[in-house]
């Protein structure tokens, strides 16, 4: 952790030891509260005063340095899925970044970088913002000579009240491919709702997508720049029983609408540019 202890912002933001004895930094704004553990620079906790918490959390989750945490926001890099001989969904997740910047902002808001170190000749940074909106910004800068080939995704799990109470908007029109059963087709619904397991990749889009909770009077909105794949993944039932780090009936409370750059969209990036992806997640009264 060198001496991150310095990067502690009195009444803001502190570093504790967390869950299987990892970092984790606790951040306390006038509208919000987050947490986040250096492992994986992994968002386990994001909370507005007065609300629900917004990001889902497994009760079943581990937290070990060679493991990736299930829940919140897991940053998927360099790939998206399994790769033989590679852990799923990058090494990202399960590595410890170092915080190397934070500061309070004139109106309250609490912002952190964060380094990762091993990053195959890339430089990678994740600046976090944490306001009454979650903002975060994921990096990556090709310093060596040659092309770089590579996925980003922020794999966010949102609280839901229940998933068959839910429905998702802003993906009508979106090409697809089913990750189930492999086929693809063109999303024709305006108002997605999950009865089944869904795990699909959603291209070539860039426009913001919303979650309506009526359970929670909710609405969650997640805007995004610098990204053309989102991914809607709820694993229902038998998934959620093979998982060894989920719970069984978890999958009624939590819905995955990740932004990124994954399969046809993956990020081509020359020497010497970088690609930025943008997150913002922002929650408000649904029906106002
Ligand atoms: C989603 C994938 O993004 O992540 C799913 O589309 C996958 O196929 C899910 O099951 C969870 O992955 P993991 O590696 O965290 O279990």
């Amino acid at each position: 952790m060198h001496d991150s202890k310095n990067l502690e912002i009195p009444g803001n933001l502190t570093i504790v030891s967390g869950e299987g004895g990892l970092p984790k930094v606790v951040i306390q704004t006038l509208s919000s509260t987050a947490e986040i553990y250096l492992h994986g620079a992994h968002i386990t906790r994001f909370q507005k005063n007065g609300e629900e918490p917004l990001l889902f959390m497994s009760a079943a989750s581990e937290f070990a340095e060679t493991r990736p945490i299930r829940g919140g926001v897991p940053i998927i890099f360099p790939w998206f899925g399994g790769r033989d001989g590679f852990p799923a969904h990058g090494f990202a997740r399960t590595t410890a970044w170092e915080l190397t910047e934070t500061g309070l902002l004139p109106d309250g808001a609490v912002k952190l970088h964060f380094q990762l170190p091993r990053a195959e000749g890339l430089e990678v940074g994740f600046t976090v913002i944490v306001a009454d909106y979650l903002s975060m910004e994921l990096r990556v800068s090709n310093t060596t000579d040659q092309e770089a080939t590579f996925e980003t995704c922020l794999h966010t799990y949102f609280q839901i009240s229940a998933i068959d109470a839910i429905s998702i908007t802003g993906l009508s029109g979106a090409f697809y491919q089913d990750k189930i059963t492999n086929a693809t087709a063109t999303e024709t619904s305006d108002a997605l709702s999950i009865r089944s397991e869904v795990d699909r990749i959603y291209s070539d889009r860039s426009t913001a997508v919303e979650i309506e909770d009526p359970g929670f009077n909710r609405k969650i909105r997640i805007a995004k720049s610098g990204s053309n794949s989102t991914v809607v993944w709820n694993p229902w039932i038998d998934k959620s029983i093979r998982m060894p780090d989920f719970g069984d009936t978890e999958y009624l409370q939590m819905v995955c609408v990740e932004s990124g750059n994954v399969a046809a969209d993956k990020v081509i990036l020359p020497p010497g540019r970088h690609a930025v992806l943008m997150v913002e997640v922002s929650s408000g009264k649904w029906p106002s």
